[in-house]
């Protein structure tokens, strides 16, 4: 029966996984337990926390459903998410720049055709938002799915109301860029967001004083043949929260001056009857390959 020390252990740990057919996984697997092991000694980790430590991810998972993701949420808040987005995209070669996905990309992202309004049954301050995706060189990239989503007036998803089931999705849309790149809609205005704090994650940043909020945003995923799919979003220039995003989420290149607007009619020739605002953004496409994120939506339905 083999006795180890503290160092002992680890290396057996590691050995252990020696056999892994797949190499990625076993470097992956064998650099996880370094880690673990060195948090371990490094902190003298007692009983009670290391239980407090199952417990706390126990919930986190408990806490998700196939349209809750707590842990992602988790990866956000710890900016995990971030580091992975940075390590994946340290050269962009003038793309736009990316962020993170965040818990709410839900799927059920219905075609609209351009000009409609995803968020025709909500109040708030309305907005038109005009768009354009492109390769490197701003050639227009015709045919692109290009999901949206936001949050409403109050600071909540569609996914997270109790309407969603019933009334099925607001503020979240798909739209396909038209001969010239180009993809237009109606909406509201966001504004800046707590992450939910009736789990675990939100326990964790309350009882350690950090504060929930997310600066106000749109998300956009963008997805063309040929080039690596673009996950991203669209901030408002001068919310209060842009440095202090609880998931460290905010670029300099995506926070977009929003112009307030009084004229009578959109930018696609309809009449409109109050003032309105108008966010303009164009998405250049970096060359390459790769798989958009799957909804959970499809996960679940995968896994049932
Ligand atoms: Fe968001």
């Amino acid at each position: 029966m083999p006795q180890f020390t503290e160092t002992e252990l680890t290396a057996a740990v590691i050995r252990s996984f020696e056999d892994t057919p797949d190499p990625r996984a076993k470097f992956l697997l064998q650099e996880l337990v370094k880690s673990l092991h060195e948090y371990v000694r490094k902190t003298d980790l007692t009983f009670e926390e290391w239980e407090y430590a199952i417990d706390f991810l126990t919930r986190t998972g408990q806490k998700c459903t196939p349209i809750r993701q707590e842990f992602i949420l988790l990866s956000d808040v710890m900016g995990v998410s971030m580091l992975v987005d940075a390590v994946n995209h340290r050269d962009r070669g003038g793309a736009t720049e990316t962020t993170v996905l965040g818990p709410f990309y839900v799927g059920e992202h219905k075609v609209m055709p351009h000009g409609a309004d995803i968020s025709a049954t909500l109040p708030g301050e309305r907005m038109f938002v005009q768009s354009r995706v492109t390769d490197l060189k701003h050639k227009p990239l015709a045919g692109v799915p290009v999901d949206v989503w936001h949050a409403d007036d109050e600071g909540y998803y569609d996914s997270q109301k109790t309407s969603y089931a019933t009334q099925g999705p607001t503020s979240r849309a798909r739209f396909v860029t038209d001969a010239d790149g180009r993809f237009f809609f109606r909406t509201i205005l966001p504004c800046s967001y707590p992450i939910p704090t009736d789990g675990p994650v939100g326990e964790m940043i309350v009882q350690t004083r950090r504060h929930a909020m997310r600066p106000a945003h749109v998300h956009f995923l963008v997805d063309a043949p040929g080039y690596q799919p673009l996950i991203t979003h669209v901030f408002m220039a001068g919310d209060k929260y842009l440095d202090s995003d609880v998931v460290f989420g905010v670029k300099d290149e995506l926070v977009a001056s929003i112009q307030k607007r009084s004229d009578a009619v959109m930018p696609d020739g309809k009449p409109t009857a109050e003032p309105w605002h108008l966010m303009t953004y164009e998405f250049r496409m970096k060359p390459g390959e790769g798989s958009a994120p799957k909804p959970m939506m499809a996960n679940a339905t995968e896994a049932a």
